[in-house]
């Protein structure tokens, strides 16, 4: 079954129902923000992207989890044939390519742990992971954020991690990146980012 806007939609839609919560909500802001992006980058394909977007938190599906979600949205796309969409449910957490920068718990057994571990060390990641690793950073269950009021507020809820700051940096330079693609600042993609930062 080829990946496509429709069948994400309808997937996310099942997952929200098998899991209610806010991360539906965020997922389709991840989706929305990628695909706008994506239609400004020549080498990017949007209806890819806002799949991407859509389906990066599919694991919850699966209940209440920490870290489990991404091995479990792993699976759900394997399953389906979804390869760089199973990449995406992994790599969105980890845009420094090593699994102990996880701020979350390991709610996975020793061998999904190992699993991931070496799958992070082997991917090679492209601009679709950078896109939903930023877009991830920049989208609330209610909207768009500057980035660095996200990192604050993710801060003071997980606390300090010794890769906080290398992370905070990754997400900048991918950011970056994105903005001398698209030659403009992301956020003029973005709409209602300007209400949802400053209220
Ligand atoms: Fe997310």
């Amino acid at each position: 079954m080829e990946l496509n806007r429709k069948i994400a939609e309808m997937e996310l839609k099942r997952a929200g129902e098998l899991n209610p919560g806010k991360w539906t909500d965020h997922s389709r802001f991840v989706a929305f923000a990628c695909k706008n992006i994506a239609a400004q980058c020549s080498d990017l394909s949007a209806e890819k992207a806002y799949c991407f977007g859509l389906l990066h938190d599919i694991g919850r599906h699966a209940g209440v989890t920490s870290e489990k979600h991404l091995i479990d949205g792993y699976r759900f796309c394997i399953q389906r044939g979804w390869k760089k969409a199973a990449q995406i449910c992994i790599s969105h957490a980890f845009m420094i390519q090593d699994i102990k920068t996880s701020i979350g718990t390991f709610d996975v057994s020793e061998d999904d742990y190992s699993f991931m571990k070496s799958f992070l060390e082997n991917s090679v990641y492209d601009d679709y992971d950078r896109l939903v690793q930023l877009c991830d950073a920049l989208a609330l269950p209610t909207g768009f954020c500057l980035l660095e009021k996200r990192f604050v507020d993710v801060t003071i809820r997980y606390g300090i991690h010794p890769a906080t700051v290398d992370q905070w940096k990754k997400i900048l330079e991918i950011k970056e990146q994105f903005e001398r693609k698209i030659n403009g600042s992301i956020y003029e993609l973005l709409p209602g980012v300007i209400e949802n930062s400053f209220r």
